[in-house]
């Protein structure tokens, strides 16, 4: 079996071969963040025409690197959700497109699951149980997956994800977008003890995440501040995040007893946050592991995995026909 996986949920447009046999022959991902490093974010309509002026001549490269034709796919795993409408239509399209005239088997793709299940890219032994830490500029979630096509979101944020509340801080810090590891630089100066940011949602060991009213409280405080003081509200800010990420799986594996952690999406990349990883393992005895960054953040490699696994444990097909911007894990099947 040989799958074509397509990703464009957001702004990456990534393509992929996976073979039944050999794993991951080939993928490619162009990232579109320097056209939005103007703007300060991703711009929908723009990022859905970056995908569909570069998708096809990604594909052509892609199979020159692999030295493989069309022809020789023969399922199509694309992410059908959730993302930004206009961008996974272009994915889509280009999917169904080729699934019909060439009649290759068309299968659509959850991203959350692709992430989720990302590490099998490496560990063909990956054994569930195991808790997922996804945190990226569009998710913050801690997720359950409890085997294979079963997943349960134990917390998620209810506002800003925690990359996008990095990203608004690094603007008010007057950094370019994307601000998370430019804030995380910063921080690298400063005093993460001279503010007490907020920790929302402390209370009763829940599970959801919220970061808009951090960011609030890192603008009222810049009012009486100046350049100077800005490597401590990096760091100040960056510990009050990492500290309720920390928190809150900790709460996850105390209520789940599951010791297997994979944490993934690019604020994975984060130092302090890892530094915090390391140590709890050690007090815990949490195994924490993470995927290759190239297989964290958004790709197609993990879309063609999750392919290659619905069809390795013969899941049943999700139903959905088209692609939907809004498609949490609970709704898998609706
Ligand atoms: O998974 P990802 O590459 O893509 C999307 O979410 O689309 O994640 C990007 C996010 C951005 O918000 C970026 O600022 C954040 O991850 N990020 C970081 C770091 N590196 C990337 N945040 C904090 N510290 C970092 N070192
Ligand atoms: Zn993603």
């Amino acid at each position: 079996m040989l799958i074509l996986g397509i990703e464009s949920s957001c702004d990456e447009t990534g393509l992929a071969l996976y073979s039944e046999e050999e794993g991951l022959i080939a993928h490619m991902v162009n990232s579109q963040v320097e056209l939005f490093t103007e703007y300060g974010g991703v711009i929908p309509e723009i990022a859905a025409r970056d995908h569909s002026v570069k998708i096809i001549n990604i594909l052509k490269n892609l199979l020159k690197k692999a030295d493989k034709k069309l022809d020789d796919v023969n399922l199509i795993a694309y992410t059908a959700g959730p993302g930004l409408i206009g961008s996974l239509m272009v994915g889509e399209t280009v999917a169904k497109t080729i699934s019909n005239i060439l009649d290759i088997e068309l299968l659509p793709i959850n991203h959350l699951e692709g992430h989720i299940l990302a590490p099998g890219l490496e560990d063909d032994n990956l054994e569930t149980p195991y808790l997922c830490l996804l945190v990226s500029g569009g998710h913050t979630q801690i997720i359950e997956c409890s085997e294979y096509g079963s997943y349960q979101i134990l917390g998620e944020t209810i506002d800003d994800a925690c990359g996008e509340a990095f990203d608004k801080v690094g603007k008010l810090l007057n950094l370019e977008y994307p601000g998370g590891p430019k804030v995380s630089k910063l921080a690298e100066d400063g005093d993460p003890t001279r503010f007490n940011f907020p920790r929302a949602l402390m209370k009763d060991k829940n599970l959801n995440f919220s970061f808009s009213g951090l960011k609030t409280a890192v603008l009222y405080a810049l009012d009486d501040l100046e350049e100077k003081d800005y490597p401590d509200v990096a760091a100040s800010f960056q510990e009050a995040v990492v500290d309720v990420l920390i928190k809150k799986l900790a709460y996850a594996i105390e209520q789940t007893g599951i010791k297997k952690l994979v944490c993934s999406g690019g604020v994975a990349a984060n130092r302090l946050l890892r530094e915090r990883l390391t140590d709890m393992g050690k007090t815990t005895e949490l195994e924490v592991s993470y995927p290759k960054m190239e297989f964290c953040t958004d790709n197609a490699a993990m879309i063609a995995h999750a392919g290659f696994i619905r069809k390795k444990y013969n899941l049943k097909e999700y139903p959905t026909k088209y692609a939907r911007p809004r498609w949490p894990l609970g709704e898998l099947y609706d």
